[in-house]
């Protein structure tokens, strides 16, 4: 565990939601974009909280096992290793599997009954059921932006969790946020928040999504790495943005029209 202080600002009630739920152990989704402050308000939050935190990234092949643990092969026998999960569940982390709908629903079953009153982790390959320690608890996120129907999170799976949205934040405060990570001044942090706002207004044109706060702080190093605004914005923002060329002229269009 961390012992000096991650850098969080809040947006809005979410420390006090969130403290509220862990108070009752009551498992979390992060709900937002990509790149809009969730791991770092996590991280906070284990700080402020005093618990490990254990992060596993969900990804389509991921398995049960990959998160409960496995028999593996050692000379002579097959040891049990416990997974994240398990990990977390036995010794009282905050468990925070991130980007929970690329998983497949049979995986993401086995935390039914880790998230309701039972609080057990049933661990079938290894005939066991673990109680989870008083201090566990479970955390997801979840990018609302990109679900597809197929791939949502079964109803019996959603209704577990206690949400907590994560947008962008207003100008003021993403400039300071974008300040304090970059270590720019004020005025560029608000210029480049002021091109990020006209990014995530491209949305729905053809781009998926708008510059993330971490686009912006990744330009804003670029800058004072002695980049130009222009170039460092174009690299940071545009291009990852997105490959389609009338796209990233009117990006590039919006950049300019910022620098001024
Ligand atoms: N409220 C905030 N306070 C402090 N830093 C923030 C905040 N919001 C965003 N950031 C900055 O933006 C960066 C990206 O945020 P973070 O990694 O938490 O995004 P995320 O929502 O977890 O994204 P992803 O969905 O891609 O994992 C952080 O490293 C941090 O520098
Ligand atoms: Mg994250």
């Amino acid at each position: 565990m961390g012992t000096t202080e991650p850098y969080y600002r809040p947006v809005a009630d979410e420390v006090a939601v969130f403290e509220a739920a862990y108070r009752h152990r009551l498992p979390v989704m992060l709900k937002g974009p990509t790149g809009c402050g969730k791991t770092r308000f996590l991280e906070y939050m284990a700080w402020r909280l005093a618990r490990p935190l254990v992060t596993v990234a969900a990804h389509e092949d991921m398995t049960a096992a990959d998160l409960v643990g496995r028999y593996l092969l050692a000379p002579g026998q097959t040891v049990w290793h416990d997974g994240p999960l398990t990990l977390a569940v036995r010794s009282g982390a905050i468990c925070y599997i991130d980007e929970i709908v690329e998983a497949r629903q049979d995986t993401t079953v086995v935390i039914h009954p880790l998230t309701d009153s039972r609080r057990l982790l049933p661990l079938e390959k290894k005939n066991e059921v673990v109680a989870a320690h008083a201090d566990f608890q479970l955390v997801v996120s979840y990018n609302p932006g990109y679900q597809s129907a197929v791939k949502d999170l079964k109803e019996s799976t959603k209704q577990r969790f206690i949400g907590i949205d994560f947008g962008y934040p207003a100008a003021e405060i993403e400039a300071e946020i974008v300040a304090r990570e970059s270590g720019a001044a004020t005025s560029l942090a608000a210029m480049l928040v002021r091109i990020g706002q006209r990014s995530r207004n491209l949305r729905g044109q053809g781009l998926e999504e708008g510059a993330s706060t971490r686009m912006l702080i990744h330009a804003a190093r670029l800058t004072l790495a002695g980049l130009g605004l222009e170039p460092a914005a174009r690299a940071a923002i545009v291009l990852p943005l997105t490959d389609d060329a009338d796209l990233r002229e009117a990006l590039g269009a919006a950049v300019a029209a910022c620098v001024g």
